[in-house]
C-alpha cells in the first residue's frame, strides 16, 4: 500500500512537469540556454573575435568590422518565460524551422511572411500557441528579443526588446524600436547582417569624407 503510494506520486509529478515544461531541445539551428533568463542575457560580455571559431557556441558568428579590424560575437537570442531562452545560431533559417517557429501574431489574418512554415501543435510555436496553423502571441508571456546593438563606432552592448507582434506601450518596449499598440516587425532579425554592413559602409564614407576635409 504505501510503496504504490510512493510509486505513484512521482509519476503523477512528473507527468504534470512534462504537460508544463516547453519541449525545446539542442539542435544544430539552436540552443537552448536553461541558465540564462532575459535579465542574464542582457549582461552577456560583449566578445571580440577575429572568426567564427572565437565565438561562444551561443553566438551566431563574427561579425566584423573593417573600419576597427575587430569583430565582435554575434548573438540571436529569444526568450520567453514557457521556453526560457534560446539561441538561435547561423544555421537557423525561419523558413524551414517548423519545429520552433518563433514569429508569433495577433490574430490568424495578419500579414506573414510567404515563406513562414505553419504550426501544427502548440510545441511549434515559441508562444506555445497554435491556431489554425499560425502561431499566436501570448500577450501574458510575450516574447523577448536580445541581440547585439551598435553604440558609436567602437562600442556594442546586448540590447533585448520585445519581438514583433507583442504588445507594447513605448517604442523603447521594442526590439525594432517601433511600438504601434504591437511592436513593429523585427527589423533586427530580417535584416541585421544588411543593416551592419549597411551602417558600417556609412562610417566608412564619413570618415573618408572627414580625411578629406581635413586636407582640403
Ligand atoms: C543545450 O546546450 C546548452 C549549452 O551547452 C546546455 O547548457 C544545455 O544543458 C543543453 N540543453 C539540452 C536540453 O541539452
Ligand atoms: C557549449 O560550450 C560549453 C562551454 O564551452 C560546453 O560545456 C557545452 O557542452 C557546449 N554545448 C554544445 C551543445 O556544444
Ligand atoms: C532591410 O534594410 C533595408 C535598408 O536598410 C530596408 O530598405 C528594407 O526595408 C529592410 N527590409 C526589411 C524586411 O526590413
Amino acid at each position: 500500500m504505501n510503496f504504490k503510494i510512493i510509486f505513484i506520486l512521482p509519476c503523477l509529478f512528473g507527468f504534470s512537469l512534462a504537460g508544463l515544461a516547453s519541449s525545446i531541445t539542442n539542435t544544430t539551428e539552436y540552443m537552448l540556454l536553461p541558465k540564462y533568463k532575459l535579465e542574464d542575457v542582457k549582461k552577456l560580455p560583449i566578445i571580440n573575435c577575429k572568426e567564427d571559431s572565437d565565438c561562444p557556441n551561443y553566438s551566431k558568428g563574427c561579425v566584423f568590422d573593417i573600419e576597427v579590424d575587430l569583430g565582435v560575437c554575434d548573438i540571436n537570442v529569444y526568450c520567453n518565460k514557457f521556453n526560457g531562452c534560446v539561441a538561435l545560431l547561423s544555421t537557423f533559417d525561419s523558413s524551414k524551422s517548423s519545429n520552433l517557429i518563433i514569429d508569433s501574431f495577433q490574430t490568424e489574418k495578419d500579414t506573414k511572411p510567404k515563406n513562414l512554415p505553419l504550426c501544427k501543435t502548440n510545441e511549434n510555436c515559441f508562444s506555445n500557441i497554435c491556431s489554425n496553423g499560425v502561431c499566436i502571441v501570448d500577450d501574458a508571456d510575450p516574447i523577448y528579443n536580445c541581440i547585439i546593438a551598435e553604440y558609436g563606432v567602437h562600442q556594442s552592448k546586448v540590447t533585448c526588446g520585445k519581438a514583433a507582434n507583442q504588445l507594447c506601450y513605448d517604442h523603447e518596449d521594442c526590439i525594432s524600436n517601433q511600438c504601434f499598440d504591437v511592436c513593429d516587425s523585427d527589423y533586427y532579425n530580417n535584416n541585421h547582417s544588411g543593416s551592419i554592413s549597411e551602417s558600417t559602409l556609412s562610417k566608412a564614407v564619413l570618415v573618408f569624407l572627414l580625411i578629406l576635409s581635413m586636407i582640403f
